[in-house]
């Protein structure tokens, strides 16, 4: 049995002083769920430093949303894994749709990415998902295998146990449109065969696979409901301490 592991991705929203106001309540709200259920949020990284504070011994862990594939040295504007672990940073978010579509993230440097984060000794959560544009040309299945097999080249069976993956269909994700608990769990179900072909039933049985898109404190149970789905990566509902405490209780509820 898998642990539900539920993760806010705060994306570029709230600065030092509102970050701290809303780690503070979440905190109180989820105070004693750290054994049914596991927590964290990614917040800027200009809020790392306080907000890692707050969290200690909380039983909610940080995470960043994205990192450098290099170690040090002149790259201006990067922030690198010696960085992120002196702060207590535990996870990274790598390779999501939004880096994809933006800042012309590739599979190739979203596996190098995941790698480099491994070895330095951060956990990746690892993002893939279709545009509508590919899953009404009939190609969600392609895309999910070419982008699984992609940002995962090179891991190790015991590195992917280490590895988060996040389902998030790029049609769902900021629009209020998410997937349906059937739509979301075809994926994960196809998901869950790349694992297991990819490493070994045994691994595959142990990876937590979580959805994003326009998850709430209404649509969390009946997603959290199907076999494959393991949790999920929250963004605009991860910005307010009530509504995503709400989710994450009624994830487990
Ligand atoms: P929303 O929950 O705002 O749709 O965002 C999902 C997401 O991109 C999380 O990484």
């Amino acid at each position: 049995m898998r642990k539900l592991f539920i993760t806010g991705n705060w994306k570029m929203n709230k600065t030092a002083t509102e970050a701290v106001q809303l780690v503070s309540a979440l905190v109180k709200k989820v105070e004693g769920l750290s054994d049914k259920i596991d927590i964290a949020v990614c917040p800027p990284f200009t809020t790392l430093d306080r907000i890692s504070t707050i969290l200690k011994g909380s039983g909610v862990s940080l995470g960043a949303q994205n990192l450098s594939d290099k170690a040090s040295g002149a790259y201006t504007g990067e922030i690198s894994a010696a960085m992120l672990l002196d702060l207590g940073v535990k996870y990274v978010i790598i390779g999501h749709s939004e880096r994809r579509q933006y800042y012309g993230e590739t599979d190739e440097l979203i596996s190098k990415k995941a790698k480099f984060a491994l070895g330095a000794g951060l956990l990746p959560i690892v993002c893939i998902g279709e545009t509508l544009q590919e899953r009404e040309a009939g190609k969600m299945s392609n895309v999910i295998t070419t982008q699984f097999k992609g940002s995962l080249a090179g891991l190790t069976a015991e590195d992917m146990l280490k590895t988060t993956i996040a389902y998030e269909p790029v049609w769902a994700i900021g629009t209020g449109k998410t997937a349906s608990p059937d739509q979301a769990q075809e994926v994960h179900a196809l998901i869950r065969k790349l694992l297991v072909d990819t490493f070994g039933k045994a691994v595959a049985d142990k990876v937590i696979v979580q959805y994003g898109g326009s998850v709430k404190a209404d649509n969390a149970k009946e997603l959290m409901a199907k076999p494959d789905i393991d949790g999920a990566l929250v963004g605009g509902a991860s910005l307010d301490a009530e509504g995503f405490s709400a989710l994450i209780k009624n994830s487990i509820g």
